[in-house]
């Protein structure tokens, strides 16, 4: 097919960040990185007759930029190792560890979970006997910090998350909404100050107007954590409005087929979703998909 008959729009031409949208700097040199995969494999069952490839040669890495973490857009269909590749960072069995390759976390090799990884899921894993207040200190509690301090550092969090520290932190979760709870979670992790926040479809089962509200928590509550977050979803709208990169996955066994860069929102998810540029974007991608699956005979 020639130049001129592809309906696949140029990404250079597309994606390019305009002059007052942020770059990323290069990373300073012999500074690990943030995040690693060198070729990394993960088969489940291995040996056995239900023997499953669920990722295939994953390779990237996500470097330690001084104040600046990225966000990292996991995008991909169902099955294809989004969450194998979330908790393979997280450390987490058994995913944790990869039957090929290495998974390299600020240069260590992983070896486990760690307080510099905070993980929210996309199912609502709050403690179901504990108040809003003690969900948000629970980490600080198991760190031994005393109740009193906890208990404040909690409050504020609670505040930070959009949610109301006298009415809602004595509550319990089953009083809160899906919106409130995955607040919750955020803050949970949050509070905790982790390096790197690893979140698996923390909005899927949220309604589209919460959906908005909480990408735009997200992004204020990033931009002042400074941390890198991996963010798994099957919306390329999410991926688009959130990432500052997208890793592209292919179906099972996944591995990163394009790696899409879009630039920072300066708008909130309702005003930069309606930009042109945003819908160019989510076509490129969504062309890029209906290939993918056309190719595996999916369509
Ligand atoms: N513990 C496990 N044991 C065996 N197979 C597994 C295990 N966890 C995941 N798989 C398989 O690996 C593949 C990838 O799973 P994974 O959960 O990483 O996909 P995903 O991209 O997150 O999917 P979804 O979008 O539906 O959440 C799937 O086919 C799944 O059945
Ligand atoms: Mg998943």
């Amino acid at each position: 097919m020639t130049q001129s008959s592809d309906p696949v729009p140029d990404p250079a031409a597309k994606l390019t960040a305009a002059p007052e949208e942020r770059t990323i700097p290069p990373a300073p040199e012999g500074r690990p990185h943030v995040v690693e995969f060198h070729n990394v494999t993960k088969t489940y069952a291995a040996g056995t007759s239900r023997e499953y490839t669920a990722i295939k040669n994953v390779t990237f890495h996500v470097a330690d930029i001084e104040a600046i973490g990225e966000l990292i857009c996991i995008l991909g269909p169902s099955g294809c190792g989004k969450s194998t590749v979330l908790k393979l960072i997280a450390g987490l069995e058994p995913q944790h560890p990869p039957t090929i390759g290495d998974v390299k976390v600020l240069g260590q090799k992983v070896e486990g979970p760690g307080s510099d990884r905070g993980m929210v899921f996309q199912e609502y894993t709050a403690f179901d006997n504990r108040t809003v207040l003690d969900n948000v200190a629970f980490g600080l509690e198991c760190r031994g910090v005393p109740r009193a301090e906890r208990h404040e550092q909690a409050r504020a969090w609670i505040e930070k998350v959009g949610l109301n520290p006298k009415k809602d932190a004595l509550k319990f979760p089953h009083e809160l909404s899906g919106g409130m709870r995955q607040r919750v979670a955020i803050a949970r992790s949050l509070i905790l100050n982790p390096r790197i926040l690893l979140m698996d479809e923390p909005f899927g089962a949220l309604d589209p107007m919460t959906r908005l509200r909480m990408q735009d928590l997200l992004i204020k509550l990033w931009a002042e954590a400074e941390a890198t977050v991996f963010f798994v979803t099957h919306s390329i709208e999410e991926a688009v409005f959130l990432g500052d990169r997208i890793y592209l996955f292919s179906n099972a066994p996944g591995t990163i087929i394009e790696e899409v860069h879009a630039p920072r929102p300066n708008k909130s998810a309702v005003e930069s979703q309606a930009l042109p540029e945003f819908s160019e974007r989510v076509k490129y991608i969504r062309q890029k998909i209906a290939a993918m699956e056309e190719q595996a005979g999916i369509i």
